[in-house]
């Protein structure tokens, strides 16, 4: 059966706990035991910057190489089906990235795919991300998880969605504080509180940061949200991740932040450029923990 990378819940603790041990070997500088040539296309209909550069950097460390396929250029533009996209891609291609808006687009795809399917973000969720977040929380805290608890500051979307699946399944303590109206939705909060007691939804960012050993933001305008910008800024004025809400944490407390971000908006410049921040040891960790997730899928160990 081919292995695919679309959404953490479709992974157990033990597997994804192996690979961010991994990922911490890979980027201590354990050489991955790889069958070279290996080729990841990757699709793109949103922009991007750590995706794009870090997994076409882990195709590099892997000794093989990622194709960069802007949707512009892609017959998709003008509506070739997501299905006959994947059975053709995978007569090229040895697994594919993709990018876009609809997580129906990327399930579709990976039904057809002959090859394993990574997703990339959708507007449901960035298990990329999550799943290197993970690396990043337990490189710098370690792996006693039920001890953590993690702070998420601002919107119920993708990125927050991920998190909460990573809280459900690695079981550490989260507390999700988002303005009225901008709450992670049940189906996916439901399902990981049932396993995971210690995940909480408020509107209380205060009470969210409390004692906390992680605070973690995002933007306020996603990625097609643009249309909402006035209204997102206005309701989400007071959810920042600023200096004053550090002193709620814990002295150590990390602050993380997927980027890209808006500086003055969900996060200051003193708490982004602060001690505390772990933001770019984050943004690094895609790479490894991408290399991680490739080996496996690839079977290049
Ligand atoms: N965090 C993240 O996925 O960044 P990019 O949008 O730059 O890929
Ligand atoms: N929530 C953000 C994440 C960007 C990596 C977006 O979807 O635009």
């Amino acid at each position: 059966m081919i292995k695919h990378f679309l959404d953490l819940r479709d992974y157990n603790k033990e597997e994804l706990v192996g690979l961010v041990k991994r990922a911490i070997e890979l980027k201590k500088g354990k050489k991955p035991k790889i069958k070279p040539g290996k080729i990841l296309a990757m699709i793109f209909t949103k922009p991007s910057t750590r995706t794009n550069v870090s997994f076409y950097m882990a195709m590099r460390k892997l000794k093989g190489d990622a194709l960069y396929l802007g949707s512009e250029a892609l017959q998709l533009s003008r509506g070739e089906t997501m299905g006959d996209t994947a059975r053709t891609l995978s007569r090229y291609v040895d697994a594919i990235m993709i990018r876009t808006f609809s997580h129906r687009d990327v399930l579709d795809l990976a039904a057809s795919a002959e090859v394993p399917v990574i997703n990339g973000l959708t507007d449901l969720l960035h298990p990329c991300q999550g799943f290197g977040d993970v690396m990043t929380i337990t490189e710098q805290k370690g792996y006693d998880y039920e001890n953590l608890k993690v702070a998420f500051i601002g919107d119920g979307n993708n990125v927050c969605n991920s998190i909460i699946n990573a809280a459900g399944i690695f079981g550490f303590k989260l507390t999700v504080a988002s303005p009225e109206g901008f709450e992670p939705q049940a189906s996916i909060v439901k399902p990981m509180a049932e396993k995971n007691k210690d995940i909480n939804i408020t509107n209380d960012l205060a009470q969210a940061a409390l004692d906390a050993d992680v605070i973690y933001t995002d933007v306020w305008v996603s990625m097609g949200d643009e249309e909402e910008e006035d209204k997102r800024i206005e309701k989400f004025g007071r959810f920042q991740v600023n200096s004053k809400l550090l002193t709620k944490a814990k002295n150590n407390v990390i602050v993380m932040h997927c980027l890209p971000a808006n500086r003055g908006e969900e996060i200051t410049d003193e708490v982004m450029d602060g001690l505390n921040s772990a933001v770019f040891d984050q943004a690094e960790n895609r790479l490894y923990s991408q290399e991680a997730v490739l080996e496996e899928l690839l079977n290049i160990k």
